[in-house]
């Protein structure tokens, strides 16, 4: 045992200490290449549509923030009927917009089903909508070669058992029992882990209420991976998570990846430390019909780009309505992306971080062979002097080429280190593409 943790490095050292480096590496592999995911948050709190009694504020946390009695809350479900939901046509605009996977809500906090549960009426089956979004996903996914990833939210509002009950569950009696609560979650675990195909991720959230602790974590993720071995699971199933940063600290480490939430980490963590932003298009997870806040999709590009450069992943929200819709301003920004994804995925798919601590202009991302490395220059601020300075690089070009169109364009090397002298338009809008070959390993002061 103890030889076996010498060759272990992640954020979980301690849960993947019985799993070998290689092995761990090899079960990361999807994840480390992709770069870019699809996250949904739909749920019944899409029928209130973030409204209630004036205020316009709410999304998917609606059932807490408003302190609705849950017999109160339990009369959406006649209402939510997605006639309009397309599995496919889903699966095809993330595939389009350059996404490799998709996290899909299977249960948030309000404890209510996705997918068709036996073990409890509180879920899809309840609702006039008789078809299993989630399977309908799965088969979608598979036909378009994405992976198919479920979130499972562990604090839950509704279930009589979960330890810490809300005042305001009318429905719940008894006193609250989390073994019997952890039983529940493990059957509908199951049920998602042996339904519904190959599962490319769980995605744990609200692990962080007192109820819940460290060694359920540590059993939970087991119990996971003996359902799923090559499963890998976020570490919001444990402890460690410290704040929004979404990194674990401290000595209570469970789960596979890091998860900072609405941010990005100013800098990478080094290889072996794997993680994944995830963030919103406007200011909610769940669907809101008020919130116009949609983010440009120039920050949404520059974004994935930026977690790229650091060597993590982008996992970009959608809100969809109780139709079963992606709003129509998540549609365009995803078909912007994807229209830059077309022509520069190459810069993003299969790279590892920026070997450099700060560029002015942009970001970098790399490939490395045996015989060089190439450096994908994700130029934000295209040069007025028709200049881009890359500092310290001290390696022998091979070839500097404009990703766009293969456009060749001259280098020079100088005490600093290479500059780049490209044409005066930039050739994107949102993020220009300069690939720089090299001979050798990389020498950068
Ligand atoms: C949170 C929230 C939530 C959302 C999520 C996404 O912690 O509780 O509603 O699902 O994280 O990261």
């Amino acid at each position: 045992m103890v030889g076996l943790m010498l060759i272990v490095s992640s954020v979980a050292q301690e849960i993947s200490a019985a799993e070998l480096q290689p092995d761990h590496d090899a079960r990361m592999q999807w994840f480390r290449e992709a770069r870019f995911g699809l996250f949904i948050h739909w749920g019944l709190y899409s029928v209130p549509a973030g409204e209630w009694n004036g205020k316009t504020s709410y999304a998917e946390w609606f059932l807490e923030e408003t302190k609705m009695p849950v017999s109160q809350y339990e009369k959406f479900v006649p209402q939510f009927n997605p006639v309009k939901f397309d599995a496919r046509a889903w699966v095809h605009m993330a595939k389009n917009a350059g996404m490799r996977y998709i996290v899909i809500t299977s249960k948030h906090h309000d404890g209510f089903g996705m997918f068709r549960s036996g073990l409890t009426d509180w879920g899809i089956k309840a609702t006039p909508f008789q078809r299993d979004p989630l399977k309908e996903l799965a088969a979608a996914c598979q036909e378009a070669g994405l992976k198919l990833c479920f979130y499972y939210s562990i604090m839950d509002w509704h279930h009589p058992d979960w330890g810490t009950r809300r005042a305001w569950n009318d429905q719940a009696t008894g006193e609250p029992d989390m073994d019997r609560y952890v039983a529940f979650m493990k059957g509908q675990l199951k049920e998602l882990l042996t339904n519904y195909g190959p599962v490319g991720i769980l995605w744990f959230d609200g692990e962080w209420e007192k109820p819940w602790t460290h060694e359920r974590g540590v059993d939970l993720y087991n119990y996971v991976r003996s359902l799923q071995p090559n499963i890998i699971i976020n570490n919001r199933v444990g402890k460690g998570r410290a704040g929004m940063a979404g990194m674990d600290t401290g000595a209570e480490r469970v789960g596979d990846y890091g998860t900072p939430e609405q941010e990005i980490p100013p800098t990478g963590f080094g290889p072996g430390v794997d993680w994944e932003s995830c963030m919103t298009m406007n200011k909610h997870w769940g669907y809101n019909s008020h919130d116009h806040n949609w983010k440009p999709t120039e920050m949404l590009v520059r974004n994935l780009i930026d977690c790229a450069s650091k060597g993590g992943n982008y996992l970009l929200n959608i809100g969809p309505t109780s139709e079963g819709l992606f709003p129509q301003p998540s549609v365009e920004r995803l078909n912007e992306i994807g229209q830059w994804m077309k022509i520069n995925s190459e810069s993003i798919y299969e790279t590892t971080a920026s070997p450099f601590k700060h560029l002015t202009w942009g970001r970098c991302t790399r490939k490395v062979t045996n015989a060089g490395a190439t450096l994908y220059l994700h130029v934000f601020d295209w040069p007025n002097d028709g200049r881009i300075e890359v500092p310290g690089l001290k390696n022998t070009v091979e070839s500097a080429t404009l990703l766009s169109d293969g456009t060749r364009v001259s280098t020079v090397s100088t005490p600093a280190g290479v500059t780049i002298l490209v044409p005066e338009a930039a050739p994107d809008a949102f993020a220009s593409v300069v690939v720089l070959r090299v001979k050798g390993s990389l020498n950068i002061e």
